[in-house]
């Protein structure tokens, strides 16, 4: 029988650790292998405490039989990843429960005839969330993500959803781009989509935006997404209809620019910024 070697929080000096279940070592290794930055790889003959860790300092990316983030030190939250399965919200929005929603309203699809697919470009799409609300409602989306830890979140939940019956037909108008939209968009054509859609990170230092789980991995992990105004200028120019920004209450206007329309709601808004009417 192989030992199990105990490691130390002293001996964990990287701010990613990432661990695997024996049938992800291919994944992990190579997320591993392509991962920019200091990553610590617990092996399955190795164990690591998190709880010894020190929050602040030390995220987990656990590939198991979901792929996950996991804060670490005493009393961590659960774990965050991504299940489009299952998800009551997509069921009513597939049933013609949704135009009322509005991220609905803010892409304009109460504006275009039931018929008509709606090409949507989410250039910051994180866990997908607002992806699968539009592509519920009939919209074919194309995801780009350029962070490497959420790409195998996202990832993982697309194939766990494409072979889950109650939602194989939505995530079929989902595609993922695992690239920086700001560069990847010199190659993408003028109005080939008809909205583009941004949610970047909002550097809120508040301690609100602490309590959700996803809110503190995704901090720890991206930041505040400094170069956010940089994705104004491409996303209007690649949008046919509408630019649709996603931000908090107090956040100033991204870029600067005055959107055309807004959406107010409790924690957040869409500026909405029009091009030609649908
Ligand atoms: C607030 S989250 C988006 C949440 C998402 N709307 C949802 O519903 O789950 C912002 C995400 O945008 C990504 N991001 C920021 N700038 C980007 C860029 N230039 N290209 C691709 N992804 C970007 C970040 O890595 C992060 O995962």
């Amino acid at each position: 029988m192989s030992t199990v070697y105990k490691l130390k929080p002293e001996q964990v000096t990287e701010s990613l650790v990432v661990l695997y279940a024996p049938h992800r070592e291919a994944q992990a290794t190579k997320f591993v292998e392509a991962f920019g930055g200091q990553a610590l790889v617990i092996r399955p003959q190795q164990t690591l405490d998190l709880t010894s860790l020190d929050p602040d300092k030390h995220l987990a990316l656990v590939f198991d039989e979901a792929v996950s983030l996991q804060s670490t030190g005493p009393k961590p939250p659960g774990p965050v990843f991504v299940a489009f399965e299952g998800n009551a919200m997509v069921h009513r929005l597939k049933h013609g429960g949704g135009k009322g929603e509005q991220v609905a309203k803010a892409v304009g699809l109460s504006k275009v005839s039931g018929d008509r697919q709606l090409t949507v470009l989410d250039a910051t799409a994180g866990l997908g969330r607002d992806s699968l609300i539009l592509a519920a409602l009939g919209c074919s989306v194309t995801m780009f993500e350029r962070n490497p830890a959420v790409r195998e979140l996202l990832q993982d939940g697309l194939d766990r959803a494409s072979i889950a019956s109650d939602v194989t037909d939505v995530v079929e108008r989902m595609s993922l781009r695992k690239e920086d939209f700001i560069s990847a968009s010199s190659d993408i054509e003028d109005e080939s989509f008809d909205v583009v859609y941004l949610d970047p990170m909002f550097p809120d230092r508040s301690k609100t935006a602490l309590v959700k789980k996803e809110m503190r991995v995704f901090k720890q992990l991206i930041g505040g997404d400094e170069d956010a105004d940089e994705l104004f200028e491409p996303a209007y120019r690649i949008s046919k209809h509408r630019v649709v920004v996603k931000r908090p209450k107090a956040a100033p206007f991204l870029a600067n620019k005055t959107p055309s329309l807004q959406i107010k709601g409790k924690s957040g808004r869409f500026d909405i910024y029009t091009k030609k009417a649908f």
